[in-house]
């Protein structure tokens, strides 16, 4: 198992580009099975998540191939020059300065420097075979979206065997509202041996209501939406997810030759056709991933400028930064992150979109643990999610649960520690406390990001961070974390004599060690 060891204390500089969304392309690549013909995919992410479903559409008889990336812009730009690129990112002197020779509103591809990371090459999905149908468990309980291939499954191939996925650390994750939508449609369904097992001849258009006690469901209208395509007549949904990556999933099936409206509102109106097609999409940026670095800037009082982010997708996250006192300026696709003044605390309400997303908690969380004051979070998408907070208190952060709620006491540091990353989100928490934090820490169980966040240790190195890889032992330890006496009673604190406070302590200590000292 891999770890991050992270320098702590460097202020993020220069320019990144945030990856296509994990939480779009998964669903979009679970319903090329709906498709006649090949789907060609832009900017897919390059992450875990990502590589399982794709053995899982394999097989499911899926051909899934990374095409060579074509030739672009980039490729013939002369070699960057060292007079136009962002000083060394790590500012020793600690001011700010202008880094952005280009201009914030250009487009990436104009800049010398900031094709690091370029997108990735385009996926290509084509179903080679309609036979097989089932999702077994050991793919789908390594990543959730797995359940995606469910209706894309029933509709075209009329049967489908896929694993319920189980439990996960970010509470309760039930999927009878997917299961409700598909029965509406006229899908024979039963739970067993860990299995949904369904079947239907052809989905009949019906009226489906997808609210639940947290709201609509992201991956439940995914599967329901996908599977109606297909159905006869025309299906309703009321109560449908708002979220950008839904939208993004109606437009490639439109795009197919599906007939969806109200895309974007509750109610969506999806009109059967008999047969979809292939064709080519360009997946959206990752809101989630652009909150992420927007708040690693502010959290290093770094000054960031983020290309291939759509703004229009995160008022409420940038209304929320803005309140904590963190400057966005955008131009189109371009967020330049600064903090000019004192951070301020906020209380934090995590809903279902247009709300601030459940995604950016954790984040969040970390952000307010370092601004002095309270601060409330609370999380109405998934009340449990709050196992990163005891992490961050490992660090020296002061927060305490009350049911769906974090109270955030705001210290003015945090000290670096080892700490346990917990989901996905938790893990990028982490991340950005310890880049905040004094010290080195050590992030363990780092396969919670890899499986959802594309390169994000380059990324921030990129941006001067101090993120080392390493495979979690104890040789791999950084020697500042390791406790020893002379760290814990530093001489600084007076003579080492056993006399006053330096002889109750070193008694204390004995007494810990040596109970039968005394
Ligand atoms: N819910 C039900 N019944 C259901 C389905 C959901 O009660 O049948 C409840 C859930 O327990 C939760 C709420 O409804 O309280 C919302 O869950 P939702 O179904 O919307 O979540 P999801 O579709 O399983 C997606 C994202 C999550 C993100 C949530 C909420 C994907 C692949 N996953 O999950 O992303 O947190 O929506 O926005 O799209 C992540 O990326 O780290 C992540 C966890």
């Amino acid at each position: 198992m891999d770890m991050f060891v992270v320098r702590g204390g460097r202020r993020l500089r220069g320019r990144v580009r945030v990856s296509g969304s994990k939480n779009a392309a998964l669903p979009i690549m679970a319903s090329a099975i709906l498709a006649d013909g090949p789907n060609v995919l832009h900017g897919v992410p390059e992450l875990v998540d990502v590589t399982t479903l794709g053995q899982l559409l394999s097989a499911l008889g899926v051909e899934v191939t990374r095409q060579p990336a074509p030739v672009s812009a980039t490729d013939n730009l002369p070699p960057a020059d060292p007079e136009m690129q962002a000083p060394d990112p790590v500012d020793p002197s600690g001011e700010a300065s202008v880094l952005y020779p280009f201009g914030l509103g250009q487009p990436a591809e104009d800049q010398p420097g900031s094709d690091f990371l370029a997108p990735p090459a385009p996926l290509r999905l084509e179903v080679q075979s309609t036979g097989p149908c089932v999702a077994e468990y050991d793919l789908v309980r390594r990543m959730r979206a797995g359940i995606c291939v469910l209706g894309p499954l029933l509709a075209r191939r009329g049967r489908a065997c896929v694993s319920l996925p189980g439990g996960c650390n970010i509470g309760d994750r039930p999927v009878d509202l997917h299961l409700k939508g598909l029965r509406a449609l006229g899908a024979e369904l039963r739970v067993e041996r860990g299995y949904i097992i369904a079947k239907a001849k052809r989905l009949r258009g019906a009226r489906i209501y997808l609210g639940g006690a947290f709201g609509s469901t992201v991956t439940g209208t995914c599967n329901v939406m996908a599977a109606a395509t297909l159905a006869e007549g025309t299906t309703t949904i009321e109560a449908a997810a708002c979220e950008p990556e839904v939208v993004d999933l109606g437009t490639f099936l439109n795009a197919m030759g599906a007939k969806i409206t109200g895309l974007g509102t509750p109610f969506l109106s999806i009109e059967g056709v008999e047969r979809l097609s292939g064709t080519e999409h360009t997946i959206i940026p990752d809101r989630i991933e652009a909150a992420t670095l927007m708040i690693a800037s502010a959290i290093t009082r770094g000054d960031v400028v983020l290309d291939n982010v759509c703004l229009e997708h995160m008022t409420a996250v940038a209304e929320k930064l803005a309140e904590i006192g963190v400057t966005l300026e955008t131009v189109g696709r371009t967020a330049r992150v600064t903090v000019r003044d004192e951070l301020r605390v906020a209380d934090c309400i995590m809903l279902p979109y247009p709300g601030v997303p459940t995604d950016t908690q954790a984040q969040l969380m970390a952000l307010l643990a370092v601004i002095p004051g309270i601060s409330i979070v609370t999380d109405k998408v998934f009340p449990d999610r709050f196992l990163h907070a005891a992490e961050l208190v490992r660090m020296g952060a002061q927060i305490r649960r009350e049911g769906p709620s974090a109270i955030v006491s705001g210290v003015s540091e945090l000290s670096g520690a080892s700490v346990m990353a917990s989901d996905l989100r938790a893990s990028a928490a982490l991340v950005l406390a310890a880049l905040a934090a004094r010290g080195e820490s050590v992030v363990r169980r780092i396969y919670h990001l890899d499986r959802g966040y594309d390169r994000l240790a380059l990324k921030l190195n990129d941006l001067g961070a101090g993120i080392v890889r390493a495979t979690d032992s104890p040789e791999a330890m950084p020697a500042s974390l390791a406790i020893g006496a002379a760290d814990l009673w530093p001489a600084d604190e007076g003579s080492h004599e056993l006399r006053g406070p330096n002889w109750l302590r070193a008694r204390e200590r004995l007494r810990i060690h040596q109970p039968e000292v005394e």
